[in-house]
């Protein structure tokens, strides 16, 4: 049987991937988006890859009335919620808006699925909920804390999800940590795309590979990691979008629930990734060292065998693979 999936913020760039993938393994999919952090065309894109046309909304996922219709014009089997904001940096200066958007997005999503009778969301969740962890690599029952809003939203939309499963056991939660998500489709015609400035490393450094940007700035070169930067777990895009898949298999096939780290196991420093990034362009990035950005934390990678285990998750894609298809996206992308 055919199942139909919701995909809040499908027209991003975890949602993207994971349309691909889930079109590969025989889900039909819907996909809801206000475009405030993805471009139109990547619907276009997405028909060429999968050869299939696309079914979308463009809209809130606070709608009510929009989820309303959604759920009425199509039989939903399970959704799979990216739409949210994820600057952290911005999340302290526009707090309610994140609060309102990630968590007051979750909400209203839940009160639309639960009227419409569908029980099984696949959540994006994020390494940022076990804060400054205190042991490496981290396991899922590290404590969690967070230390800005983005990370409190997440951290409070775990809590959200928990007391709903814990009350009726109708609903099916598959929450998915992610760690750092890099790297594109191998066609090239997806991948990262942030406007303005990029916030995250890997973008950061394809723009000083292209020479829209001049040089890249290492945040902190005196931590306690072998190269004294900061180290953290990179994972293919790739590898993420098919744990959606295996993590939505489980929940429509045995309905039960899950909470599971995303990541390789590997930690990578600042510097490792500037060396395999050069490898990939084939030429030098300039960089300076710079401060410690306020809120980062040395050291963070996952312990993934419980992934391993629940849904059989294994990354399979190594950091030039990462690089390689970056590389391949961003001068695609600069050269039209
Ligand atoms: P993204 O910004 O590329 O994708 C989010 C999508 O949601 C965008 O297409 C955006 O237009 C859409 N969107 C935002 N607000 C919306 C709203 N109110 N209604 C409808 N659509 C809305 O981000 P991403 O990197 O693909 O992240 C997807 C999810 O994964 C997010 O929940 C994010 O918090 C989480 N996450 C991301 C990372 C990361 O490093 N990229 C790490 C951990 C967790
Ligand atoms: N870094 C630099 N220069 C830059 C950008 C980043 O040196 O211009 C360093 C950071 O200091 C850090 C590493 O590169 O050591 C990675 O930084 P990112 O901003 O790419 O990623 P973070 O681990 O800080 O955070 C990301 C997302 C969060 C998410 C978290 C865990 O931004 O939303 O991964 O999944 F919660």
């Amino acid at each position: 049987m055919t199942h139909k999936i919701l995909l809040t913020g499908g027209a991003g760039y975890i949602g993207s991937h994971t349309y691909v993938e889930l079109a590969a393994a025989g889900y039909e999919i819907v996909i809801l988006d206000n475009f405030s952090n993805a471009r139109p065309d990547v619907l276009d894109r997405l028909e060429i890859i999968t050869d299939a046309p696309v079914t979308s909304y463009r809209g809130d996922v606070r709608d009510r009335a929009l989820l309303d219709t959604i759920f009425a014009e199509h039989e939903i089997a399970a959704v799979v919620h990216f739409a949210a904001l994820k600057a952290v940096g911005e999340s302290g200066r526009m707090p309610l808006e994140y609060i309102q958007t990630n968590v007051g997005g979750l909400l209203t999503l839940l009160e639309a699925m639960m009227a419409a009778s569908v029980w099984r969301l696949v959540f994006s969740s994020s390494a940022t909920v076990y804060g400054d962890p205190e042991k490496l690599p981290i396991r899922e029952d590290a404590q969690r804390s967070y230390t800005n809003t983005y990370a409190f939203t997440k951290l409070a939309s775990e809590q959200i999800l928990e007391q709903l499963a814990a009350a009726d056991a109708r609903w099916a939660f598959g929450t998915l940590r992610y760690f750092n998500p890099v790297g594109a489709h191998d066609s090239g015609l997806i991948g990262e795309d942030p406007n303005g400035i990029p916030n995250n490393l890997m973008p950061f450094i394809a723009k000083v590979a292209t020479g829209e940007l001049e040089k890249l700035s290492i945040f902190g070169d005196d931590y306690n990691t072998p190269d004294g930067t900061g180290v953290r777990d990179y994972i293919h895009v790739v590898d993420l979008a098919k744990g959606h898949v295996q993590s939505l298999g489980k929940l429509i096939e045995t309905g039960a629930g899950h909470t599971v780290n995303l990541g390789t196991g590997t930690g990578y420093s600042v510097l490792e990734m500037v060396r395999a990034y050069e490898r990939a362009c084939g030429h030098e990035l300039a960089y300076q060292i710079a401060p410690r950005r306020d809120g980062d934390i040395a050291a963070c990678y996952a312990d993934p065998r419980l992934a391993g285990e629940v849904l059989g998750f294994e990354a399979h894609r190594d950091l030039d693979d990462m690089c390689r298809t970056s590389w391949n996206w961003v001068s695609r992308r600069r050269n039209g």
